[in-house]
């Protein structure tokens, strides 16, 4: 018997991971714990939210109390903890958010861990999803291994470099049984409007500019998320404790060429003219301390647990656009309200 704590439950990643894992075993308990922030949705788990084995916590991780409460109240088994506050443009004007939630909020959730596993560690696992930013920057070749050294770049890298660390602090001090990976850049549904490919998307539908930061030259590997969800779910089971994972798909993109494969599919869609979309590229000003190119060699995971993506990349780019062709209520939904407000301020009003 299982009781899973699946934190961040809500948001883009852990919404798939929630919907697999109820789906797939409905023999153990799922229970979603989240704050339901700006970027946290349970219209993202509509269809599941009135399964048996699944229950939804509206708790910050922030809250001692009330996560003491959670483990306590249901036996908690595992955690695979996605909580976090995400996006990079964000961290630069708010880092301290990001200490917040993703340091210490990751720090409170091993304490109550540590604390409720006491007696047992041995059928216990936490699990902290982690990216592939704690690396830093690579130039025009090489790949992020399971060993590079961490040198994460901005505030958000920052905070789960740290959180990382901690995770594996209390394995080594404490023997708390963990297991981490760190994946790249996901897409695919329910992806909030602030990263590049959803934003894309919304905007081309509203016929507005499509900011590219800088040269447009940043290089980054794209996985969709479903295919995220089963390496979570493979590396759970797995059980591996004390490793880590590096999670992706082989699918390097200049964001250039990304904007204008996306900006062909959705005039191809539309309906459009050949052309209409690229027309709304617009250079904008870089992000400070922008990170030149990522790439994950997922060489680990698939020789020793046989995972792989399960879908090319222009099939999950189209799949992904139809999502969100066919779902504008939900998309409406998030931006109307603060969206508008975070758009006008870094976007300038453009
Ligand atoms: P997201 O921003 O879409 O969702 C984050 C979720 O966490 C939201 O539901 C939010 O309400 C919840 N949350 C935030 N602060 C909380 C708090 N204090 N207490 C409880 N809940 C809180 O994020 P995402 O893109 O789905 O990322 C999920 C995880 O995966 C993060 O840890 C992120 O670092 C990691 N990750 C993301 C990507 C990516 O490309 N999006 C890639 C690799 C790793
Ligand atoms: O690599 C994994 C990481 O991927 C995750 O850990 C983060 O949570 C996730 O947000 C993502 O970070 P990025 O910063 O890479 O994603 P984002 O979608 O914000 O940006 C992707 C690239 O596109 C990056 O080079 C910046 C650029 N960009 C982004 C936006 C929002 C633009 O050119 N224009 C934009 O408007």
């Amino acid at each position: 018997m299982k009781n899973i704590v699946i934190t961040g439950g809500a948001g883009f990643i852990g919404s798939h991971v929630v919907r697999l894992f109820v789906t797939k075993y409905p023999q153990y308990k799922i229970i979603n714990l989240d704050a339901l922030t700006y970027a946290g949705n349970l219209e993202n788990l509509a269809d599941i939210d009135s399964m048996p084995n699944y229950t939804f916590e509206k708790v910050n991780i922030l809250d001692v109390p009330e996560v003491e409460r959670v483990f306590k109240q249901y036996q908690v088994t595992d955690v695979i903890h996605l909580a976090a506050e995400s996006h990079v443009d964000r961290s630069i004007h708010s880092p301290l958010d990001f200490v917040f939630t993703n340091v210490l909020g990751t720090v409170n959730l091993l304490n109550a861990a540590k604390k409720n596993w006491a007696d047992d560690f041995s059928d216990k696992l936490f699990y902290h999803i982690s990216t592939d930013e704690v690396y830093g920057a690579l130039g025009s070749t090489g790949f992020f291994t399971e060993t590079t050294p961490y040198h994460p770049n901005s505030p958000y890298s920052a905070s789960k470099a740290s959180s990382d660390h901690f995770v594996r602090a209390y394995g080594e001090t404490y023997e708390l049984p963990f297991v981490i990976s760190n994946c790249s850049n996901n897409y695919g549904p329910n992806h909030f409007p602030e990263k590049l490919i959803p934003l894309l998307i919304n905007n081309i539908i509203s016929k507005k500019a499509l900011p590219v930061y800088g040269d447009g030259l940043y290089t980054r590997d794209w996985l969709y998320v479903k295919d995220h969800a089963t390496a979570i779910d493979t590396i759970f089971h797995a059980k591996k404790v004390g490793e880590t994972f590096n999670i992706g798909g082989f699918n390097e993109w200049k964001n250039i060429d990304l904007v204008k494969l996306l900006c062909k599919l959705m005039d191809e869609k539309l309906g459009n003219q050949p052309g209409t979309s690229e027309a709304l590229i617009t250079f904008v000003k870089d992000r400070p301390g922008h990170d030149r190119r990522y790439a994950i060699d997922a060489t680990k995971i698939n020789r020793e647990l046989g995972w792989k993506p399960s879908v090319t990349f222009e099939q999950g780019l189209s799949e992904t656009i139809d999502w969100y062709l066919n779902n504008q209520e939900w998309l409406n939904h998030v931006t109307s309200g603060s969206y508008k407000d975070y758009y006008n301020k870094m976007y300038d009003n453009s």
